[in-house]
Order: structure tokens, then sequence, then C-alpha cells
């Protein structure tokens, strides 16, 4: 056991996926059996009643690595030595709002947020978005964290990976785990690109085992839209394969990928594949040493390429958007 607890902030704690988060990481389910954690619950005012239950819930849970839980409405509070970030709490869409208006709310949680981490988080913080739209949420808060490498702020696109490897594995009637090589670029949007050029099962070429006009049309609408699937069929959006994927890319990040493939993860471009420098875009990763790395070299076809510009488009007009309303400093 080690000695010294794990600090983990989770913003939105009093939401749907805080519930279906918080207790795994009370049960060690991100770090493993080993490591104590103390959680960090962040909510505005209205939230806290929600958050408070919760965290009176972690205590009756009797988790043995869980070392402390508390409920914050101030992000420096909620951040102060966080080693691990969830930022989950955002806005959302309502009736009339425009996608300027969503930008602009989401902008006034993810600036101060960005600072409060860069003022008060440890030093090795890692910072993974949830909120939407998650992507530039995530930018704006690296923008306002200055001091941090903008390697530590990232945002969620394992659930769309996860998905991709899930309707795949559903429609070739194989395991999960048979199934490596898939890639979602881009945004985490209906423009995602999840891209099965070289995705295998079972070590035979992926396309060479399903429909290619399934696999280039109805394959990916069906992964890029799940999201609103769900939606209308639960009439909520995704929680518990949310707060799971969120896991597994805090593990990933932490611990390393395990096996020879890769993940996909909303990265800081470095201008990797042609995305321009600076916008968060989904790329194929792995982590090694607790830092990711683009999966460099992968032959990029015609069609995949007309997909990923089109994903990025979409991101590039995002970032110029809550730049133009001043919220991207630096
Ligand atoms: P929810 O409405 O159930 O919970 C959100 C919580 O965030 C609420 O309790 C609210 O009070 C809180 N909150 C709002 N502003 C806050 C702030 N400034 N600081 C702290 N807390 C704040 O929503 P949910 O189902 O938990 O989803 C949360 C977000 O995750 C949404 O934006 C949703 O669209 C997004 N999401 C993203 C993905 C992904 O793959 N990236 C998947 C599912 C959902
Ligand atoms: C999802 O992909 O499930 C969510 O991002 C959908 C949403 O709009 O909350």
């Amino acid at each position: 056991m080690s000695t010294s607890p794990v600090t983990i902030a989770v913003s939105g704690a009093g939401g749907n996926i805080g519930y279906a988060l918080l207790f795994r990481l009370a049960a060690g389910d991100l770090l493993g059996p080993d490591t104590r954690v103390r959680l960090r619950l962040l909510e505005v005012p209205a939230g806290v009643p929600a958050a408070e239950g919760t965290r009176l819930e972690l205590i009756d849970g009797a988790y043995p690595l869980l070392v402390e839980s508390t409920v914050h409405t101030d992000p420096a509070e909620a951040f102060a030595d966080a080693n691990i970030v969830f930022l989950v709490g955002a806005k959302p869409r309502t009736a009339g709002m425009e996608r300027a208006d969503l930008l602009e709310a989401n902008a006034g949680i993810f600036g101060p947020q960005g600072r409060a981490i860069n003022d008060h988080a440890a030093p090795d913080v890692r910072v993974i978005v949830v909120g939407n739209p998650a992507n530039t949420n995530a930018l704006i808060a690296q923008r306002n964290a200055p001091d941090l490498p903008p390697e530590r702020f990232t945002a969620l696109t394992r659930l769309d990976h996860n998905r991709a490897i899930g309707i795949l594995a559903h429609q070739a009637g194989v395991p999960v785990d048979t199934i490596s090589g898939i890639t979602v670029w881009g945004n985490h949007s209906p423009t995602q690109y999840p891209d099965l050029s070289h995705a295998s099962i079972r070590s035979v070429p992926a396309l060479a085992v399903v429909d290619a006009d399934w696999a280039s049309t109805a394959y990916i609408e069906r992964v890029a839209k799940r999201g609103a699937e769900i939606i209308a069929a639960r009439g909520l959006s995704s929680a518990a394969s949310a707060a799971s994927a969120a896991i597994d890319h805090m593990r990933d990040w932490v611990l390393g990928t395990p096996g020879d493939s890769w993940t996909s993860v909303a990265l800081v471009s470095t201008g990797a594949y042609d995305v321009p420098a600076g916008i968060v875009s989904s790329f194929p990763a792995r982590s090694v040493e607790g830092r990711w790395h683009v999966v460099a070299g992968l032959s990029i076809d015609g069609f995949s390429r007309t997909r990923i510009d089109a994903s990025v488009a979409e991101l590039i007009a995002e970032r110029d958007a809550v730049a133009a309303l001043g919220l991207l400093p630096g």
C-alpha cells in the first residue's frame, strides 16, 4: 500500500456522471488496490445537496482506500494539491441556445477552472475534460493554465473509442478483446471519424471481416451519433459508460496503455497528421511512463483524410469562436 494518498478532484460531482464515477474511484478502479485516494467534489451551490448526498454514500460504502471526501464550491479549494482532475460539470445546451452561446457559457466555467488548476493543483496534475463541448472546453482550460505543460490537459474521446470497439464487435460477433487498431479522430461530436483502416479482428484486417459499405457509412454514423441515440433511449445522456471511459483514459495515462495497440485521446495537437498545432483533437495514442505519445507513421488514405479534415475544421471554427469572444488568453 502506497503511503501518501492521491488527490482526485471531480467537478460536477452531484450530476449523473459524478454519481457513476466517484464510487469507482473510491473502490480503487482507477489506480488499483494499493493506492489510497482523497476525493474532492466540486459543485455549484445548486448542486451541493446532491454532492453532499454522494459524500454520505461514500462514507457508507466503507471503502478501505478512501481516506477522505469533501464537497467544495470554490475551485481553488477543490483543486488544491490535486494530482488528477476530472472536469465533468458543464452548462448544458438549452432550447434556443446557439453553439456560440454554449461555448461562451462554458468558457465562463473552464477559464476560471483552468486558472485555479494552474495556481493550486499539484505540479504533476493530469486533467481530463468530460463536460461538453469537451475538446474546446479543454482548450480553454489549458490556455488559462500557462504555467503547466499543455500536455497535462486532455479531453474524453475514449468513450467514442470504446463505442467504436463495442459496435464493431457486435456487428462481427466477436469478443471486444479480439479487436485492435481503431482510432477515433477529431472532435467529440457527430463530425468525429472512427477509423477502421488500421483495425484488425484476431489479426485479420477488420475491413476484410465486415461489409465495406457498412464500415464507411452506417458504422461511422452509429458511433458518431451514439450519444444522441442514448439520450433518445433513456432520456438522459450516457453516464456509466462515460464515467467508465474517463477511468480507462486516466488509468492508461498514469499506468500505461496495455499491449501493443493504442487508444484514442483528445490531446493538444503538436501538428501530427497535419492537425493544426494548439487545438485539442483526438489522435491514436499510447501512454508510456506517464506521458501520451501520438502513434506515428499510420498511412492516411483519401477517405480518412477527408473525414479527419472535416472534424478538424469544426474544431478550428470552435477555437475561432472562443478566440473572437476573447476567451483564449496567451
Ligand atoms: P448532469 O447535468 O447530470 O451533471 C452536471 C453537474 O455539473 C450538475 O450537478 C451541475 O450542477 C454541475 N456543474 C455545472 N456547472 C458547474 C461548475 N461550474 N462547477 C462545478 N459543477 C458544475 O450532467 P452529466 O450527465 O453528469 O454530464 C456532464 C457533462 O458531460 C455534460 O456536459 C455532458 O454533455 C458531458 N458528457 C460528455 C461525454 C464525453 O464523451 N465527452 C459523454 C457524456 C456526457
Ligand atoms: C455522449 O457522447 O454520450 C454525450 O457527449 C452526449 C451529450 O450530448 O451529452
